[in-house]
């Protein structure tokens, strides 16, 4: 078996809802360089490169770099020697394995003990490799991802492990499928808004967190193991201390939009936004009200929304019986 980009659980993944987007792209605008700027899983840049010469794809988290480098970085790599990596991951025995960083912090509560040795060892040994390229790193570390959120004991991210029960043994390394196109495509880990004053590109898809939930904190599991700094761990999630916190989830976040709108250089910006912000649970009130974001694109060129209701991935207690998705295009003033 091998992963497809969108085969990962991540909160607000827009996997069910890129062929609306692009029906509504494709009779909208016009263009040939299209920017993912909060891009997440890649599930809408994977889509635009069907379609656009150039691509951009953006997110500040390393996990999601290197996942994005995995799938769609167009360099070489040896796959006969990806597969004799997974053929030696997929026989290690844990009886012949030390102790290591991901067992003695995550053992136990996001994974079984023996799960987190393979774990930790399989990264380890990724580290270490002094035989593979840029292109061929990035494909181990993402299917090493991949295989981990396929089995970790979470309810889909990693702001609490699923407590009361025995964990079974169920890790299995295997790989993700990297894509092939003939599109230019660049890929960045950047603030959003730092990248948005050097960008040029035709169509500018937005698509931010809207509450208080930091991704980085929500992924820290992933971050840490993709990054392999070894940080010390705090509290009872195991987190290390604060990175990559974004401005969208505090109360400035209006601020940080406004300022990204305008300094976008484009002919289209299309918004993804949902009516979340009428839940029960505090965390997951929305920071920007739809009329916020509705004046700051409408100063920006002719604003039109769309609308579908959704069945969306929600992880958490929150339900929402009447949940719509928007999606706003600006068709930005000349
Ligand atoms: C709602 S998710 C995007 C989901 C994506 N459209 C998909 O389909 O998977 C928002 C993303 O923005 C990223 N992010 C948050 N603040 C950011 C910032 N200031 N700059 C860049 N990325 C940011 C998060 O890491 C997260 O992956």
């Amino acid at each position: 078996m091998s992963y497809e980009i969108w085969n990962r659980r991540y909160t607000g993944s827009k996997y069910k809802l890129a062929d609306w987007i692009f029906e509504i792209i494709d009779s909208q605008c016009s263009g040939s360089s299209f920017c993912d700027i909060f891009a997440g899983t890649g599930i809408i840049a994977k889509t635009a490169l069907d379609r656009m010469s150039k691509v951009v794809i953006n997110d500040f988290l390393y996990s999601n770099e290197l996942i994005y480098k995995a799938f769609f970085m167009q360099s070489q790599y040896d796959k006969e020697k990806i597969e004799h990596y997974k053929n030696t991951f997929q026989s290690l025995q844990v009886i012949d394995l030390r102790e290591n960083y991901v067992s003695t912090n995550f053992g136990g509560k996001f994974f079984s003990h023996n799960d987190a040795i393979l774990i930790g060892e399989i990264r380890e040994r990724i580290e270490k490799a002094n035989d593979i390229n840029d292109k061929e790193h990035s494909i181990l570390i993402a299917s090493l991802l991949y295989s981990i959120d396929k089995i970790a004991n979470t309810v889909g991210h990693y702001d609490a492990y699923i407590k009361g029960h025995t964990l079974k043994d169920q890790f299995k390394f295997d790989l993700i499928s990297p894509y092939h196109t003939e599109s230019t495509i660049s890929i960045y880990r950047e603030d959003a808004n730092i990248l948005a004053k050097s960008l040029e590109c035709d169509i500018v898809y937005i698509d931010p967190p809207y509450n208080s939930r930091q991704y980085s904190r929500f992924y820290h599991v992933l971050e840490n193991i993709a990054s392999w700094k070894k940080p010390e761990l705090y509290g009872v999630a195991l987190k290390p201390k604060p990175e990559n916190m974004s401005e969208y989830c505090r109360a400035t976040a209006l601020d940080a939009f406004t300022a990204l709108i305008n300094d976008l250089k484009c002919k289209y910006i299309l918004v993804s936004y949902n009516n979340t912000y009428a839940s029960k649970s505090s965390s997951s009130l929305n920071k920007m009200t739809l009329e916020n974001i509705k004046q700051v694109l409408a100063s920006k060129g002719k604003l039109s929304c769309f609308e579908k209701s959704h069945q969306f991935f929600n992880a958490g207690k929150t339900s929402f019986s009447d949940h719509k998705e928007m999606l706003f295009l600006v068709e930005v003033n000349k």
